[in-house]
């Protein structure tokens, strides 16, 4: 059943048949042969030589040898669920096809299965939960109308605005290439240059960037999407989860006293209250804009480094998410789940945000090498729905995506001997005109600081005082190019940000340690200790 510690082997693909001697349980190989000893390889006398024609035994060990695939190149930990979407008819007071013609939103209670991983960022498949970091938020509709992935993270805004940069981003929160360590100097080397990372910063360093568990946080699509409707006109919107179980955050002395003794203490939490029917649930929003520039407004609207004021936008509700059931298999289902920015449904589109146009080449990219070119066909990947293409082979060919009466001999199309036939066009396509110059240059309404220094101000005074020892605490050891520029981008935001982070390091440097957040500079105490010795 999949919610209880008990799990059953159904639904396997093979048939129930068994030879003489045989029931359901009796181990055999892949092959289907009956396996008489798995403890014993085969060889002359008890003690050895071996044989080279040890099918039972290659077999297996040989699949061993290929378990692990390539992790994914970011958000590796993670967690998984299935559960369902159900859907308001409306987005606030007004009705939903107003806006958006996809189907899944469109009737009052109608239902869409999903499936949902949470994940942290930086580090490898086992690193611990409790590690600062954004959390991975994706969720996978099954609609009547094929796959739509919401490839989310917790906190609503991003780093960068440009995707150019993603990869040096990411090389610089990994570990250091030649000691293998993460390392505050090299996250903040690369934040000093970004002035567009602060806002991200104001969250990710203070209490939110530590979630309690992944129930208890908020999801958001970050970047700027459109909802089209039967006219093909569209609009402007942004997502947001917002948990029904409320948001807890850690900070940095919680989160270490909890790795003390469990580094997987959310993937614990997530599975354990969904085996015991505390279905966790989220109510999804969106913030929906007219599709234009809004010079009126301080900041552009597909910049994934602002928010959209809540008091002009307002976050809409348009249906609730339960997740009701764990999976059978992590590695079936979580680990080969394959979510995309591209994979959208009729009704619902992509905006030119630079971002978004940038991510929705990597995610397909990366999982045709990471699961493999057929990574549509695994189960928990493919549409529930009818799937149909003339796209053949590659490696792992499971079957052939074709229709019921299909001529299996025509893989191409146009045709007139029975091959498949493109959909009708049931509404109009949104066809935004474009006219301008092509060119490699950053955006005109940057406004780095504005609201990373109203995020700081609105903060808790614990919220603050975290956020101002995790800096210190990642830059304590960094080299002062590094620290006086961050100093100087704090002040930017807020003089009194500055001012604090400034006597911390101060402090800090005098001899009088950070009170918390040194996780990326452990080895200060030892390289301390050393100093101590040498003189
Ligand atoms: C995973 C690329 C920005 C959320 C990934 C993966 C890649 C990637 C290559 C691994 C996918 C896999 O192996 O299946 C990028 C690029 C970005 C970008 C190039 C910017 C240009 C973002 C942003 C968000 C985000 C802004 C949040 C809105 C996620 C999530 C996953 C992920 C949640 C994990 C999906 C899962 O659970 O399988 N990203 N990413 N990414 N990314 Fe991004």
């Amino acid at each position: 059943n999949g919610t209880g510690t008990a799990v059953t082997g159904a639904g396997t693909s093979h048939d129930s048949r068994t030879a003489e001697g045989e029931n359901a349980q009796t181990l055999t190989t892949r092959q289907g042969h009956p396996l008489t000893n798995n403890q014993n390889i085969r060889t002359v006398g008890n003690r050895g030589a071996a044989t080279l024609e040890n099918y039972a035994f290659i077999e297996k060990i040989s699949h061993f040898d290929r378990e692990r695939i390539p992790e994914r190149v970011v958000h590796a930990r993670g967690a998984g669920a299935h559960g369902v979407f159900e859907a308001y008819g409306r987005v606030g007071d007004e009705p939903i096809a107003k806006y958006t013609r996809a189907k899944l939103f469109q009737e009052k209670g109608k239902q869409t299965p999903v499936f949902v991983r949470f994940s942290t960022v930086g580090h490898g498949g086992h690193s611990p939960e409790t590690l600062r970091d954004p959390r991975g938020f994706a969720v996978k509709f099954y609609t009547e109308d094929g796959n739509w992935d919401l490839v989310g993270n917790n906190l609503k805004v991003f780093f960068i605005r440009d995707a150019m940069k993603f990869p040096d981003l990411i090389h610089s929160q990994k570990p250091d290439p030649v000691t293998n360590r993460q390392s505050g100097e090299r996250i903040f080397d690369f934040i000093c240059n970004t002035p567009e990372a602060m806002h991200m910063v104001s969250f990710l360093f203070s209490p939110w960037g530590i979630p309690a568990n992944y129930r208890q946080m908020q999801g958001s699509g970050v970047n700027t999407y459109k909802w089209v409707n039967a006219q093909g006109d569209a609009v402007l919107v942004k997502y947001h989860w917002e948990p029904l179980q409320g948001i807890k955050n850690l900070t940095a002395h919680e989160a270490e006293a909890i790795q003390a003794k469990n580094f997987n203490h959310a993937t614990q939490d997530l599975f354990e209250h969904i085996a015991k029917g505390e279905f966790p649930e989220w109510e999804l929003r969106v913030q929906i804009m007219s599709d234009d520039e809004h010079p009126e407004l301080d900041f552009d609207p597909l910049d994934d480094t602002k928010i959209w004021p809540e008091d002009q936008f307002p976050h809409l509700p348009v249906g609730k998410m339960t997740l009701n059931r764990n999976p059978e298999n992590y590695f079936a289902e979580v680990e080969q789940s394959a979510f995309g920015t591209g994979v959208l449904v009729d009704g619902l589109d992509f905006s030119d945000d630079k971002m978004l146009q940038g991510r929705t080449f990597s995610y397909s990219d990366t999982q045709r090498y990471r699961v493999g070119t057929n990574y549509l066909q695994l189960p928990i990947n493919a549409p529930k729905k009818h799937v149909a293409t003339n796209q053949r082979d590659g490696q792992m060919t499971y079957h052939v995506d074709s229709a019921p009466n299909q001529n299996l001999h025509i893989n191409y199309e146009p045709s007139s001997l029975n091959g498949l036939k493109e959909a009708p066009r049931s509404a109009p396509d949104h066809m935004p005109e474009y006219k301008g110059r092509l060119m490699k240059q950053t955006i005109d309404r940057q406004n780095n600081f504005k609201q990373a220094g109203e995020r700081y101000r609105l903060h808790e005074d614990w919220e603050r005082d975290d956020l101002i020892n995790n800096m210190v605490g990642a830059l304590a050891d960094a080299d002062r190019r590094v620290s006086d520029k961050m100093v100087e981008l704090c002040t930017n935001c807020d003089p009194d940000w500055g001012r604090r982070l400034a006597e911390g390091l101060e402090q800090a440097r005098g001899g009088k340690t950070a009170e918390g957040g040194n996780q990326y500079n452990e080895a200060r105490g030892s390289e301390a200790v050393a100093e101590a010795e040498a003189t």
